[in-house]
């Protein structure tokens, strides 16, 4: 990654109170009449200075933008991926909604450029969409360097990107797991290892500020799924990641949580009247006596104590009170409407 991605989260930290008050973007490697020029060591001279523009030696120009949005995250960058649509869409607008610069990284290249237009004509919000592959190293580095880049750094990451291949053991393919596993399981650690570096810095410059790592898992999770292991798996495995990387990065300020929702059967996954899993279990015969699209969802809705899938705002509630929280770190927060209880 190029200097310029080390050092913008430090000059956000020195000029702003803490996250919130600055966005600090890399304009070039060039100075461009800048106000003010520091060396790499001296940059927490701009403490609380008033300067638009800085000039590192060495590195580039920097322009520092005081935002005026409102809201309870106002000033927080965050980066959710797989948010061009689903739940990852609604967790993006959500966040765009209480004032974060949302980043909307996704392999939907035109989907997250539609989702990033959207979401900042509504909510007045600084968007940016990234195309990414979230399991290949240098795509995460790409998509690190380019929110960091845009907006000065990282606050609240969410892991979410995720892909489903279900299938008994005599259908599953070595090609599906593997791919499964390297978008639930191994992505998020090559999120985690790129953007804990830039929350990291953040703290260094400003040891009182707190960050988040969120990943999304599921209730698939917390307990197996029949027919479903490859799925199941990778969740499983990223449960074991959250809570090792909570107990590594918790000396940083960074707390890493798991948000484990029950089926969102509103959404493009369940309800696609093409290829969503209601019209291929309807197919499938996977529920018997089922005979419309409805029949199947009514099966699923009955497994749920509180009688009805998971929506997004049902996740954006267990994502407002993980950021708020400054007390808990690896933990897996169920929101299945009951459907899986903690022992
Ligand atoms: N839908 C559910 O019922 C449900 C339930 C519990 C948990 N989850 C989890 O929630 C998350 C989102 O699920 P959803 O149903 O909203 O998904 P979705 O299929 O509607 O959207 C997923 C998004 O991720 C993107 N994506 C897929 N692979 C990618 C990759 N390699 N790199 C970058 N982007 C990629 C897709 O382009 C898409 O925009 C997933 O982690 C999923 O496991 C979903």
């Amino acid at each position: 990654m190029v200097d310029a991605v080390f050092i913008s989260p430090k000059i956000r930290y020195y000029v702003g109170d803490g996250a919130g008050n600055v966005t600090v973007r890399y304009i070039g490697a060039e100075n461009v009449g800048c106000e003010r020029a520091v060396t790499s060591d001296t940059i927490c001279t701009l403490r609380k200075s008033d300067c638009k523009s800085v000039y590192v030696e060495n590195v580039g120009s920097f322009e520092i933008t005081p935002l005026c949005r409102q809201g309870e995250h106002a000033g927080k960058v965050a980066v959710v991926t797989g948010s061009a649509q689903g739940f990852g869409l609604g967790i993006a607008e959500y966040l765009a909604s209480k004032g974060c610069a949302v980043v909307i990284a996704d392999m939907n290249e035109s989907g997250a450029a539609a989702a990033a237009d959207n979401i900042s004509a509504k909510y007045g919000a600084d968007t940016l969409a990234v195309k990414v592959n979230v399991a290949d190293d240098e795509s995460v580095q790409g998509m690190v360097e380019k929110a960091v880049l845009a907006f000065g750094g990282i606050d609240i990451f969410v892991n979410n990107a995720g892909i489903v291949r279900a299938g008994s053991l005599d259908e599953m393919t070595y090609d599906s797991f593997t791919l499964v596993g390297n978008v639930n399981y191994t992505a998020y650690f090559l999120c985690a290892k790129y953007v804990s570096k830039i929350m990291k810095l953040q703290r260094e410059a400003n040891p009182e500020i707190m960050s988040d790592i969120i990943e999304i898992n599921s209730k698939s999770g917390l307990e197996g799924s029949n027919k479903n292991f490859a799925y199941a798996g990778s969740k499983f495995g990223g449960i074991g990641l959250t809570q090792s990387f909570a107990l590594e990065l918790a000396p940083y300020g960074i707390k890493v949580n798991a948000i484990c929702p029950g089926n969102f059967l509103d959404g493009p996954l369940w309800s696609d009247p093409e290829k969503g899993l209601f019209v291929q279990y309807l197919r499938a015969g996977k529920i018997p006596g089922a005979e419309t699209v409805e029949d199947v969802r009514r099966h699923y809705e009955s497994k749920v104590p509180l009688g009805r899938g998971c929506r997004t705002e049902d996740v954006c509630t267990a994502i407002s009170y993980i950021i708020n929280q400054k007390y808990e770190t690896g933990q897996a927060l169920p929101v299945t409407g009951g459907q899986v209880m903690l022992n």
